[in-house]
């Protein structure tokens, strides 16, 4: 077992399928986020949370990136229903968690309230603009939130990607099998491109292992899809990467897209899954010109090491340079934009419509076929 403490101290287990929820018949529907959601809060991964957040934390967590007993977390992880729903709900009292007729969870409802949409957008993602996919989240949300303590009665069917699923007891314990004791963890929400493998093996030069972890949750719909995604890393694994510091295994959440506080989480959530390191580079779970390059760097010198738990490898902006015939980053290259490989995600899914293929400097022609043959069958995504 990794021996890196879970946040807060203790891994958080509340799976239960032998629940009994034959006597509650109130019920709560849930949507994709909300779903995905419960069953990482259950397995541990967001450990110490229990449950959805209750007023006390959500304001905490809004306002100091903290819960209310001074833990550090950046991303309020709330149950939102609406006002009728609100209505009915009793303090104390169990509720089903449902989706599409069927029952996943329990919630004890300790807390129902109005929250501050608009505070909260401004907090978390730094501006209220609707334009931007989180905080567009956000707004359409139903207006009450319930908070409390769950219980994962079923698991969510392992249809896709099943045997990159892992709990994080399960990732621990992988990790421990392999005889690593330093870890580094990977969030991505792309393929892995040239600077993403640089920084990555960079990081690889000084811990045992390599923690591909990419998030398949909801994302915005110009993304590229996860299974396009997941099937790029396989290749790419396959003959670029070496299998004895490498695991691979996908991250269930919703992409936030909040920059800064989305890079406090993505570190938080992987120390669950066992890392001991995490790498941010530039614009870490941005989008658009919402955030500063470095600001999901910056953030965490709010926070002492002790707080945080894991180790943060921060990585300056990597590119290949063909003067310095390698890849490099604005801190290792002396020379100018004209020799820099720089494209942009929007540059290139353009690139690929057209049939022209990215240079291999910025991508490899393994990962580049997977995604042309990718965006042929799903044309509108990618
Ligand atoms: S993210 O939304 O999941 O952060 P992406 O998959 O592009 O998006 O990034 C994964 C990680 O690689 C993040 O830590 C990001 O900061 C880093 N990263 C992506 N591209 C670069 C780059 N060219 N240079 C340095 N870091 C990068």
């Amino acid at each position: 077992m990794s021996n890196i403490p879970a946040h807060g101290g203790k891994l958080i287990n509340l799976v239960n399928e032998a629940y009994s929820t034959s006597h509650i018949q109130k019920e709560i529907e849930l949507d994709a986020v909300a779903l995905s959601d419960l069953e990482l809060i259950a397995v541990g991964a967001y450990s110490p949370l229990t449950g959805f957040l209750t007023k006390k934390d959500y304001d905490s967590v809004v306002e100091n990136i903290r819960l209310a007993d001074g833990t550090v977390w950046s991303i309020p992880i709330t149950l939102a229903v609406t006002e009728e729903k609100a209505e009915e709900l009793q303090l104390g009292e169990e509720v089903r968690l449902v989706k599409d007729g069927v029952t996943y969870g329990v919630l004890l409802v300790e807390d129902v309230y109005v929250p501050d949409k608009h505070k909260e957008a401004q907090h978390v993602y730094q501006t209220t603009d609707e334009a931007h996919p989180g905080v567009k989240r956000v707004l359409e949300r139903p207006s009450v939130n319930v908070g409390g303590k769950i219980v994962l009665v079923k698991r969510i069917p392992k249809d896709k990607f099943a045997s990159y699923r892992l709990d994080p007891i399960e990732t621990r314990q992988k990790f421990q099998e392999l005889g690593w004791k330093t870890v580094v963890g990977f969030q991505t929400r792309n393929p892995v491109h040239r600077a993403h493998e640089y920084i990555q093996k960079a990081a690889l030069e000084v811990v045992d292992g390599l923690f591909l972890n990419p998030l398949v949750g909801e994302t915005k719909s110009d993304d590229i899809p996860a299974d396009v995604r997941m099937e790029s890393y396989e290749i790419l694994l396959e003959n670029y990467y070496p299998k004895s510091h490498v695991f691979l295994a996908v991250f269930p959440a919703a992409m936030r897209y909040a920059g800064p506080r989305e890079a406090i989480f993505h570190a938080m959530v992987r120390k669950n899954f066992g890392c001991t390191h995490f790498i941010v580079g530039r614009d870490h779970a941005g989008v658009g010109n919402y955030y500063g390059t470095y600001d999901a760097q910056k953030i965490f010198s709010n926070f002492t090491a002790e707080e945080l738990g894991i180790t943060l490898f921060f990585f300056e902006h990597s590119f290949y340079c063909t003067k310095c015939e390698a890849m490099a980053s604005s801190k290792t290259c002396p020379h100018g934009a004209e020799d820099r490989v720089i494209l942009s995600g929007t540059k290139v899914r353009e690139m690929l419509r057209n049939g022209e293929l990215p240079p291999s400097t910025f991508s490899r022609k393994e990962v580049v076929e997977v995604l042309i043959r990718g965006m042929k069958q799903q044309p509108v995504n990618v």
